[in-house]
């Protein structure tokens, strides 16, 4: 029997086994609630085996949206997110909610309202301008990530997940391409991760000792510039001072590095298909090939990275980005990474942890096209080879 069919704790919650589903945005919360979509996809993957399932993705306040059917946290949506818990936890399964907030990736035309950022530099990809954040909108943003766990804990979740990677407002704090302030905020590794200490001690005091805080966060940003793994290490070990439940360990950045996060196929005629704002759709399809850096696939890409954060931290860890069969697990837990995580291996088929239970040579059916990434502008998440 693999290590990964063992039981595993983080801080307060007891896992079934190894696996986790990633946080991969459903695209599933008209006018950011719960629907019954959303409820049945999160049974569905407690149903088709994983330990933890992600619901993708809330704002922590409705300006730090990137979308418009995505989740926002408030009182109006727990008794639907409670639904949803309750659907997880009758399979069996443990339920997470990520914590957000788009930083300059926000999309004004969504939240009516100037994105927010560090510092004053411009989004390339979504083509905005954001205003550096002052005192009091740092803290406003440290307490509604509070708040949003006060609220997830009341909707039953087990683990809240705060989203410090994949270059959304933490990330955008940590890393010195989106961070030059010269204020305490900014300047060297110290500095940068400040706001994001201060974020994780707030979701440790609202989350008491029941709920389980996991980080998702960058091994690496992916391009020069950016945040690199040494000064990830700090950031780990930051946040296992700080009092994490465990690390979830990816890399990219949304605006400059979008391929790094997922690897393999870029599709950029569904891209530009489902691009609903004509200069950006015109943009991508005159200079998409050439802006758009591809990244080629292989199996768990961000391990030889996660492996040397592994020698500096003791808490622990989960590895996410192209795990795709048991080999492949069994290879990352004998290197004493605790968890994996996977997004797209089961939005093509929810019950592969069962699969892999039965099959130990199972492998994972997505290929990857990325037609899933494609579709989540504009419908609900599915894999069009499904
Ligand atoms: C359709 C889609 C939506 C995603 N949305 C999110 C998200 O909301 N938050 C996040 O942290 N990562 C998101 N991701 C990234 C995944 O969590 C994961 O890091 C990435 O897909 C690599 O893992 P995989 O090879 O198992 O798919 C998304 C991925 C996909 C495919």
């Amino acid at each position: 029997m693999s290590a990964v069919f063992e039981p595993v704790t983080l801080g307060p919650l007891r896992l079934r086994n190894r696996v986790i589903r990633a946080a991969a945005f459903e695209g599933m919360s008209p006018a950011g609630t719960v629907s019954p979509a959303l409820v049945d996809h999160h049974r569905a993957m407690a149903l088709g085996g994983v330990a933890l399932t992600t619901v993708a993705y809330a704002s922590v306040t409705p300006g730090g949206r990137t979308f418009g059917h995505q989740l926002w946290m408030r009182e109006a949506i727990v008794d639907g997110l409670r639904e949803l818990t309750d659907a997880v936890h009758a399979e069996g399964g443990a339920a997470s909610l990520q914590l957000g907030h788009g930083g300059y990736m926000a999309d004004p035309r969504i939240t009516k309202s100037p994105a927010l950022a560090p510092s004053r530099v411009m989004n390339l990809y979504g083509l905005t301008l954001p205003k550096a954040m002052d005192a009091v909108a740092i803290s406003e943003v440290v307490e509604a990530f509070a708040e949003s766990t006060r609220l997830a804990a009341r909707a039953g979740f087990d683990a809240v997940e705060i989203q410090a990677g994949h270059g959304y407002l933490v990330s955008q704090f940590l890393s010195p391409f989106t961070n030059v302030r010269r204020d305490d905020y900014g300047g060297d590794i110290d500095h940068r991760l400040r706001f994001a200490r201060e974020i994780m001690r707030s979701v440790r005091t609202a989350a008491g000792s029941k709920v389980a805080v996991i980080v998702k966060m960058n091994l690496r940003d992916g391009f020069a510039g950016g945040l690199e793994l040494d000064e990830a290490i700090e950031v780990a070990r930051m946040f296992e001072r700080e009092g994490a439940d465990a690390l979830v360990l990816s890399g990219g950045f949304s605006s400059r590095t979008p391929w790094y996060i997922l690897r393999g196929d870029v599709p950029l005629q569904a891209l530009v298909d489902g691009e609903t704002r004509l200069l950006h759709k015109l943009g991508m399809k005159l200079f998409g090939r050439v802006v758009v850096e591809p990244f080629a696939f292989e199996e768990a890409y961000f391990f030889a990275m996660a492996r040397q954060l592994r020698e500096a931290v003791a808490l622990p860890l989960a590895l996410v980005g192209g795990i795709r069969s048991r080999a492949t697990i069994d290879r990352v837990l004998d290197a004493g990474i605790d968890l994996v995580a996977m997004a797209r291996p089961l939005i093509r088929e929810p019950d592969f942890v069962r699969r892999l239970e039965r099959e130990p040579a199972a492998q994972s059916r997505c290929e990857p096209c990325n037609l899933c990434v494609a579709a989540m502008y504009h419908s609900e998440q599915r894999c069009p080879r499904r």
